[in-house]
């Protein structure tokens, strides 16, 4: 038995092994197969005979793995070796001539980039999707007030619209990092063969324009030991996943009985076994709670690059694990969010109530006090202690008589009241990307234009 005087030891197997994992990328390891057996015959480094009973061997192995059919063995090590071994029962010797010139360094690391260009494609796809269900709801609400928050303390009121805005430029920087992750594959490693290069005549040009490749990697080093377009998807992924917490976080706070400023969809809840009057925001608790996953994704496969000499390592097979996890995970929660976006019903009266505290005024009545000229320290001061006062005497600044307020400071004239007394918060703040509606407007027709 070649070079090995004992088989393996079982637990080498087990921790040797990659198929349950790597399995899935069949469909790209059948396409480089292709891609590489007609670039074999058309530089008559295989005849064209054998490439035609290759091909079409790779066709039956299609159809079986497409069927749930094909016959693993227990010998079976990973894909690779599985679709070549199935390759060669079926074509027989010409079967043994696909890996000619061809390495499974250079094999597994083209696979991977050709999943993670679909990947990023599909992402990139559900988060516009995803911006889409936000636009669309910004619309239908779009002069619904509640309040803004910071520390989580209401803070000054902004318009439902404008809220749910902030997260469409937050996924769009998340587009855009797919991109660039997208960007990140675009050159072909398969030639490199193990590591060197190859002794054999081969036009890699040809296999990367089948492959849908903008050229070639230049380094047979660099092209066999090169995971940077994982990385760079499992970090664009981590950032998305942590955007999706804050709306996850969000929504989990919104729709407690205390906020009550949305329902979530039934389909996107659950009930508790115990507790009938419950509706459980699972999905949106789920969203937060899947965000360190990724990052743990992320972080681990830097570990398991770290000070790794070239070219190809071993420990590299693990880099399918996170790369795996860290797609799935964002597809369903990208799929989660935006199915509860979609679905929500949003309380208007709740939140109105919320933003009409009369508290929340409290800024706007220190910038009428730096309007009339007192510096704004002095004004913040002076407005500090009225609502310290207000709240105190368990009363809302709206109730305050025109002589109450000049006693805090002449300057606190009508207009401080009717500042007060009316809903007028909002449309005052005019500047570029705030939050008055004719701001939130040209907001949206941003908005629109990305995904135009
Ligand atoms: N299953 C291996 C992986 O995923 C394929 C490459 C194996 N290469 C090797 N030199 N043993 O990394």
């Amino acid at each position: 038995m070649n070079r090995f005087s004992e088989p393996p030891d079982p637990d080498f197997d087990a921790i040797n092994r990659s198929l349950d994992v790597d399995v899935r990328l069949w469909p790209f390891d059948i396409a480089q197969s292709r891609a590489h057996v007609a670039m074999l015959a058309a530089q008559k480094i295989i005849s064209a005979e054998d490439a035609g009973v290759i091909i079409d061997a790779l066709a039956s192995v299609e159809g079986e793995l497409q069927a749930g059919l094909f016959p693993f063995e227990p010998t079976d090590e990973d894909i690779h070796m599985a679709i070549e071994r199935r390759v060669s029962e079926i074509a027989g010797e010409a079967g043994g001539r696909i890996h000619t010139a061809r390495s499974r360094n250079d094999q597994v690391a083209t696979d991977l980039v050709l999943f993670t260009r679909e990947a990023a494609a599909d992402t990139i796809a559900a988060i516009e999707g995803l911006i889409g269900k936000l636009i669309d709801s910004a619309e239908a609400h779009l002069d619904w007030p509640l309040p803004g928050y910071t520390h989580l303390q209401r803070a000054q009121p902004v318009y439902l619209s404008h809220h749910l805005l902030a997260y469409v430029w937050m996924l769009q920087r998340d587009r855009q990092r797919f991109q660039f992750v997208a960007s990140q594959c675009e050159l072909l490693p398969l030639g490199a063969g193990a590591l060197a290069g190859v002794n054999f005549d081969t036009d890699r040009g040809r296999v990367a324009d089948q492959l849908g490749f903008d050229g070639v990697s230049p380094n047979s080093l660099d092209a066999v030991s090169n995971r940077d377009f994982i990385l760079d998807y499992l970090s664009a992924a981590a950032i998305c996943a942590t955007h999706l917490s804050r709306l996850g976080g969000e929504l989990v706070l919104w729709s407690s009985q205390e906020f009550g400023f949305v329902q979530l969809p039934d389909r996107w809840t659950s009930g508790s076994s115990l507790m009938p009057q419950k509706k459980n925001p699972d999905a949106a608790e789920l969203l937060r709670a899947k965000a360190p996953r990724v990052v743990g994704d992320l972080s681990s496969f830097l570990g398991v690059l770290h000070s790794l000499p070239l070219a190809y390592n071993k420990d590299m097979q693990e880099d399918k694990e996170y790369l795996f996890d860290g797609v799935d995970t964002l597809s369903l929660a990208l799929a989660a969010a935006s199915g509860m976006i979609e679905g929500a019903s949003f309380n208007q009266e709740r939140m109105a109530k919320a933003a009409g505290d009369g508290m929340i005024a409290a800024t706007d009545l220190a910038d009428l006090l730096v309007r009339r000229g007192v510096p704004f320290r002095q004004s913040h001061a002076t407005v500090g202690k009225i609502v310290r006062e207000t709240l105190a005497a368990d009363r809302q600044l709206s109730s305050l008589s025109l002589d109450e307020l000049q006693a805090y400071d002449a300057e606190l004239d009508a207009e401080a009241i009717s500042l007060l007394a009316q809903d007028g918060w909002l449309e005052s703040k005019t500047s570029e990307g705030g939050t008055a509606l004719g701001r939130v407007r040209e907001q949206m027709v941003l908005a629109r234009g990305l995904l135009s």
